[in-house]
């Protein structure tokens, strides 16, 4: 069949049009629904590092920037990471008494910016472009967003995977690190 011109003049913004809504619903399964699931982690045997006292976090959402080093193929890095109070129990999280804690990197599983913990989930939604009724860990470079109510799973945005978890242990009052998640990514791939 021969095309007119008159033919291309509907089928070429057609096509772009449908071209169009194709990419948009692709981008916003990606952000929206196309993430990870959290299950029971794999530790890696790290060195113990003392990170908080309990009585330290005092309340739920109080929490506390850390540095966890962890060895990279032949190096040893320092794994920015976060120690979190949260108001439930997380699977790779840690209950002492009434209190449950979560540890985890704070590195983006998308391209490896540093992640922020967001206290203040109304700020949240301006800073972030992401809803949420309770804080959330932000990334600041495509506004990725993960929940700590759901053990570090990637909620909204580019990443797909959550971040990994730490392992801790307390004694006597203090909070300790002794683990990490593998793969750690997105270092270690996987
Ligand atoms: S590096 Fe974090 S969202 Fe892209």
């Amino acid at each position: 069949m021969k095309l007119t011109r008159r033919d291309l003049i509907w089928i070429l913004p057609s096509t772009a049009t449908a071209g169009f809504f194709g990419w948009f619903a692709l981008r916003a399964y990606n952000i929206q629904l196309r993430k990870a699931g959290v299950g029971v982690p794999q530790w890696k045997e790290g060195p113990r590092l003392e990170v908080a006292r309990v009585s330290a976090l005092a309340h739920p959402w109080d929490f506390r920037y850390f540095k966890y080093p962890v060895k990279i193929g032949a190096t040893t890095q320092q794994l920015e990471a976060v120690l979190v109070r949260v108001p439930q129990p997380q699977v790779g999280g840690l209950t002492v008494g009434e209190a449950h804690f979560l540890a985890l990197s704070r590195i983006c599983t998308h391209q490896g910016c540093t992640v922020r913990y967001v206290p203040d989930p109304e700020v949240g939604s301006i800073a972030y472009n992401y809803r949420s009724d309770h804080p959330f860990l932000g990334c600041p470079c495509h506004f990725g967003a993960y929940d700590p109510l759901q053990a570090g799973k990637a909620v909204y945005g580019p990443p797909r995977y959550p971040l990994p978890r730490l392992r801790l242990a307390e004694e006597a009052g203090m909070l300790y690190v002794t683990g990490y998640e593998t793969p750690l990514r997105p270092a270690e791939g996987g």
